[in-house]
Formats: structure tokens, C-alpha cells, sequence
């Protein structure tokens, strides 16, 4: 199968591209991406030699491109993960959430309509759902759960939800759409949570924790996202909404001492900063529809999961030391500098 993979140099987007390319010998992956800040082709090195492997660097905007791209193509499946991703972005730009996230996901949808693609896969997010009280452990995101959104970019990402259902319903275009709790793991930008502790922790820098650092997010090593998204577009049902997470929920305090622990480091290092603007207090996914379906369930369990994924950080520094050298410094200086 021909398996067209947007935001394929980005974090989730590239471990997705290595997944096929290991996992699916007879899949053709086409790679689709604009090279944006957080796009990266060092995350592609391992594939860019191989020959079911194709690189494309085109805008999912750009009606024209994309129309040309499909049509030579031809792909079976679209999977798309090409959006702007960083919340604490979209409160400085909505801008640019709002035209990709939402837009491209139009563009990539007619496109599918005009090719007759098979399946169109949306990469969402459970930050659709809003947040949950931190006071109520019982409570957990489901597939009926209302949309309610916080901040752009999960308002972006809802629309896009809207957007693809009504593909379903007025065209009959067959979508699915996966939502996902907080992914972690090898390629992630240094500008989230996990990376963002990681790096700082290895220089010795303060460690910026929101608020209290008492907000709860319910993480998943990113591979089990690659297999539950491999899944879900090779089995699941068209017109389908699907949960995934791995009932990992920690708050964002205790993620930092670990790896402050992990990394032999001071707590000292901690240092509470100005709150996000209108922050999530909790995520919580509940993953059932996804186990009884399609027999889905998280391989890597939260330990093992941050071994690796420090390790990772400490044996490819070059990937990393590359992008906070650049414009990064300035991202970085924006954000946190009088915080
Ligand atoms: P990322 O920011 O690391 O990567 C996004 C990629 O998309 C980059 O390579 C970027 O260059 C590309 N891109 C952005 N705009 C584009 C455009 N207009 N045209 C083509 N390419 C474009 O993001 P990520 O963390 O890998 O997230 C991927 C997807 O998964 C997103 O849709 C996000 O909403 C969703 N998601 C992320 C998480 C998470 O924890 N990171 C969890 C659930 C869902
Ligand atoms: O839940 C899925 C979502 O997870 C995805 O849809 C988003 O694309 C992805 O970025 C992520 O969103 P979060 O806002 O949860 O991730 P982030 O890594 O930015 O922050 C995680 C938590 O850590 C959040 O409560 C804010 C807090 N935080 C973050 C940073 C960057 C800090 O306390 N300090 C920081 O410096």
C-alpha cells in the first residue's frame, strides 16, 4: 500500500514514518512536510536512503501542490500529523494554528475526495475534550465525551474534528480520527515538557515548572501511538472516533523529579514560574473502545519508557544540541526570560 505520512519530520509524524518502514515491508511511505520550526529532516536520516521511502516538502495548504502530488501518487491512506503543536505557541499565534491545522486538513480532505483515497487518517489529540478536575480520579475522556476547548490550538484541533466528521456525513469520505493523550519518546522538540527537563537538567539550567506543577497529563511512549494509529487505519471502522492512551496519569512535578533523579541531578534546579494562560488541569483518556475493538493495548509501561527516552537524549545529543543552538535561543529567551 501506498501510505501518504504528513508532518512525517516532526516528533510523532517521524517515529510514525519509522514504524511503517520497519513494520510494513510491502508499504510505500510518502512524506509529506513544509519544514516548519519544528520540522526536521535529521529525524528522517535513517530512511532517506530507502527505497520505499519519498520526501516531499510541500505546505498541506497549498491547494496546488498537494492536487499535483495526489494525482502522481496516487496514495491508498493519508495520515496526517502535520500541525502546529505547541500550546503555549498558539497563545502568543493563533494564526498559523488556525490555517494549518484547520485548512490543510480541509485541502487534505479534498484532495482525498478528488483521488478516491481509501482512508484518510486526523491525528487529534484528547485536548479536545478540555480538562477534568484534579478532584475527581473517576472521571476520564471517552469517545462521547463533548468537545470543550481551552486554548487555540485545541480549539484548531477540534475544528478539524468537526470538519472531518462532516467529510463523513456529507461525502461519505472514509475517515477516522484517533485522540491521543500526551506522547513521549525519541525526535520530541526540545520546546515540551519532557525534552524541555531533560536538556535544561543535563546543563544545569533552572527547570521552569507552570503554577504549582500540579496539572496531570496522561502520557504514552510514542510508539504505542504509532501502533494504535497502524491499527486503527488498517481495521478500523470508517466514520470512527478512537481514544488512545495508556492510563498513565502524572502530575507535571513529579515527571521533573524524575528525571531530575534519573539524571543524578539537584532539585534545586526546580524553579515555579508564572502559570500557563487558561492551562489544562488534567488529562485522562479512557482507552476501552480501542482494547475491545481492535485489541489495542500500550506495550512500554512509564518506566521503561523514560529510560529509554532520556537515554535517547544522552546518545543523540547532536540532534538535539542542533536545534537549541538556532532560532530556538530566541523562542526560548521570549518564553521564559522574565517568566
Ligand atoms: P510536531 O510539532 O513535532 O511536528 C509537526 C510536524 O508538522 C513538523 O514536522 C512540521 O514541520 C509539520 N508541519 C507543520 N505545519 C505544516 C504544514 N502547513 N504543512 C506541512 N507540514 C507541516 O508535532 P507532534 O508532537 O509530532 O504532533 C503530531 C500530531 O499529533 C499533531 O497533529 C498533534 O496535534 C497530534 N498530537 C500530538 C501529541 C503529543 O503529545 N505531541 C499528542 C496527541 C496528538
Ligand atoms: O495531550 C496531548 C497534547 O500534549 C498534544 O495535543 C500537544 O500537541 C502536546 O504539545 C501536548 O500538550 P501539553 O500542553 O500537555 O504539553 P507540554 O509538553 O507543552 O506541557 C506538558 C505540561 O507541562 C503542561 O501542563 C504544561 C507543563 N509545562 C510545560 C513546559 C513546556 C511546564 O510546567 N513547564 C514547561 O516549560
Amino acid at each position: 500500500m501506498k501510505i501518504l505520512v504528513t508532518g512525517g519530520a516532526g516528533f510523532i509524524g517521524g517515529n510514525f514514518v519509522h514504524y511503517l518502514i520497519d513494520r510494513h515491508p510491502e508499504d510505500e511511505v510518502i512524506c509529506v512536510d513544509c519544514l516548519t520550526y519544528a520540522g526536521n529532516m535529521d529525524t528522517l536520516a535513517d530512511v532517506a536512503d530507502n527505497a520505499r521511502f519519498s520526501f516531499h516538502k510541500i505546505d498541506i495548504t497549498d491547494e496546488k501542490a498537494i492536487d499535483a502530488l495526489f494525482s502522481s501518487v496516487k496514495p491508498d491512506i493519508v495520515v496526517n500529523f502535520a500541525a502546529e503543536s505547541h500550546v503555549d505557541r498558539s497563545i502568543e499565534n493563533p494564526g498559523a494554528f488556525l490555517k494549518t491545522n484547520i485548512l490543510g486538513v480541509q485541502v487534505l480532505m479534498d484532495a482525498c475526495r478528488k483521488y478516491g483515497v481509501g482512508r484518510y487518517h486526523q491525528v487529534s489529540t484528547d485536548e479536545v475534550y478540555g480538562d477534568l478536575p484534579l478532584d475527581r480520579p473517576d472521571l476520564m475522556f471517552t469517545e462521547e465525551t463533548p468537545l470543550h476547548t481551552s486554548s487555540p490550538y485545541s480549539a484548531s484541533k477540534a475544528s478539524a474534528d468537526l470538519l472531518v466528521s462532516a467529510y463523513f456525513r456529507t461525502y461519505g469520505l472514509p475517515v477516522t480520527i484517533s485522540r491521543c493523550s500526551n506522547n513521549y519518546g525519541p525526535y520530541h522538540f526540545p520546546e515540551k515538557l519532557i525534552p524541555l527537563m531533560i536538556i535544561n537538567a543535563l546543563h544545569d539550567k533552572p527547570l521552569p515548572v507552570y503554577g504549582k506543577g500540579e496539572n496531570v497529563r496522561d502520557w504514552l511512549y510514542v510508539e504505542d501511538h504509532c501502533s494504535a494509529i497502524d491499527l486503527i487505519i488498517r481495521n478500523g471502522k470508517p466514520g470512527e472516533v478512537y481514544n488512545v492512551g495508556g492510563h498513565n496519569e502524572k502530575k507535571n512535578i513529579d515527571i521533573v523529579k524524575t528525571i531530575v533523579r534519573k539524571l543524578g541531578k539537584s532539585e534545586d534546579l526546580i524553579t515555579y514560574v508564572k502559570d500557563r494562560a487558561g492551562h489544562d488541569l488534567r488529562y485522562a483518556i479512557n482507552p476501552e473502545k480501542i482494547h475491545r475493538e481492535l485489541g489495542w493495548l500500550p506495550a512500554t509501561s512509564f518506566e521503561v519508557g523514560i529510560e529509554k527516552t532520556i537515554r535517547w537524549y544522552l546518545d543523540n545529543k547532536a540532534w538535539w544540541e542542533k536545534i537549541i543552538s538556532g532560532e530556538y535561543r530566541d523562542y526560548y529567551k521570549k518564553m521564559y526570560e522574565n517568566r
